[in-house]
């Protein structure tokens, strides 16, 4: 694969490559990253995870458990070894906490700080600043914390902790995993049961290692499919060893990429299996895409999988609105897929996309246009008529505007294009996965 970099603005153009051959894997799953620290701070005693996701944005979670406390150190063969202060033991931090491009990391803080009796000030990146806190800050309100937040709602933010925290019974408004979690996380310190409705299932893993760390947790799925977890407070958390699985959002570049680069036949070692996150694959799937799950198996209480990918013709699909939580990240890389099929593919419901890292669907739709493919952005989803396995026109630079997936799923666009694509900053692809470039020439053969 070819390409030019350009140090001051790391602007990168991806070229047409050959096809994506051997066996990779992909860095640690994002979210479970996250939570182990999280979890691992909040024990008293040594918990030890390996696998875990040396990307920006869990390093920013982990210096924010040091800032509160925690004791956090990677040993020279990357266990990460996590000495924590307790349940209720999160301790004043002296300093605002920087929490960089990273969403979960901030709103699931947020609930940890707001039941215990410390004040912490949250800033982050441009993007971060832009994005809704509200959503957090309107049940731990009701749990008894106060927020000072930038007008808007935004960072930089204050959140005022209390200690005893009142226990609520919280029924989402929107889907989404990170409010979710920021209130059982606040439910550990908090006396009584604290209860969250969830309409919509989305990622579970917040409840499977709260279970896993020996939180008093429960979950009851009423008769109309409604998810009821419930946590009673305070409570101890043991410390665990966990070894974190690849993430199947990482994956799911290099599924795309392999499914459109004619030729290709990739094999992804360890990824995460767990249905709240496969929808990308039932989709690609439905498309004709060609991915077989072998060895199967369970690491560190997840279902994993090596995924065998082979080069697809694809055709276009209308996407069930219903699949949209377990593939809400993988929808960059799946416009791309779409714009590699034969036919058109319709998205919708897709309302959340707007407030990640970037408003995906603008971002998206002004990149795909940039790049020569016919896209509609509707409010709520894009219509995308594909280019039937011929080449895209190429063409740039993306605009990518802080977003990592955004980056990655243009790379991966370039590998399939006759004029290459540029985008304008590689740079973001830190936050979620350090080694995306190198795994990506490696795996063309470019490297
Ligand atoms: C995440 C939940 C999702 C997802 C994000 C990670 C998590 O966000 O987009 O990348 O780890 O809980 P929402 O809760 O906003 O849907």
């Amino acid at each position: 694969m070819a390409h030019t970099a350009d140090q001051a603005s790391a602007a990168r153009r991806f070229s047409a490559s050959g096809p994506l051959t051997g066996t990779i894997r992909v860095p640690g799953d994002k979210s479970i990253s996250h939570r182990a620290l999280m979890l691992s701070a909040l024990c008293v005693g040594t918990s030890r995870i390996t696998g875990l996701l040396e990307g920006e944005d869990v390093l920013a979670t982990a210096a924010a458990m040091r800032a509160m406390g925690a004791d956090i150190v990677r040993d020279d063969d990357g266990v990460w070894t996590v000495h924590g202060v307790g349940v209720g033991g999160l301790m004043q931090p002296e300093q605002a906490i920087d929490m960089g491009n990273s969403g979960t990391s901030t709103r699931l803080l947020m609930g940890l700080v707001a039941s215990h009796p410390i004040t912490a000030m949250f800033t982050g990146d441009a993007s971060l600043s832009r994005r809704p806190m509200a959503r957090v800050n309107d049940p731990l309100s009701e749990m008894g914390a106060e927020f000072n937040a930038s007008p808007g709602g935004t960072l930089p933010l204050m959140v005022r902790g209390i200690s005893p925290a009142i226990p609520i019974t919280y029924r989402l408004p929107v889907a989404s995993a990170q409010v979710k979690s920021a209130i059982l996380l606040a439910a550990l310190n908090t006396p009584g049961t604290t209860t969250v409705i969830e309409p919509v299932a989305t990622r579970d893993h917040s409840e499977k290692m709260l279970a896993g760390f020996g939180a008093p947790l429960t979950v009851e799925t009423d008769d109309d499919g409604v998810r009821h977890i419930a946590i009673t407070g305070p409570c101890d958390l043991t410390p665990q060893d966990i070894e974190v699985p690849g993430d199947p959002s990482s994956a799911a570049f290099f599924i795309v990429a392999a499914l459109i680069v004619p030729g290709s036949d990739l094999t992804i070692e360890n990824v995460g299996m767990n249905v709240t996150r496969t929808g990308i694959i039932t989709v690609l799937e439905q498309m004709g895409g060609r991915i077989e799950r072998l060895n199967q198996r369970t690491v560190g209480g997840e279902p994993v999988a090596d995924l065998r990918v082979r080069a697809s013709d694809l055709t276009g699909i209308t996407v069930d609105p219903g699949i949209v939580p377990s593939m809400v990240d993988e929808f960059p890389v799946f416009f791309i897929a779409a714009a590699c099929a034969s036919g058109t593919t319709i998205t919708s419901g897709l309302d959340e996309l707007r407030v990640k890292e970037s408003d995906r669907l603008a971002t998206m739709a002004r990149g795909l246009e940039a790049i020569g493919v016919s896209v509609e952005e509707r409010e709520d989803g894009l219509v995308i008529t594909g280019s039937g396995g011929t080449l895209l026109r190429g063409g740039g630079p993306v605009a990518t505007l802080l977003d990592h997936r955004i980056a990655m799923s243009f790379a991966v666009a370039g590998l399939v294009s006759a004029e290459g694509v540029e985008i304008d900053d590689t740079r973001p692809i830190a936050t979620s996965f350090p080694d995306f470039l190198a795994l990506l020439d490696s795996s063309t053969g470019a490297a």
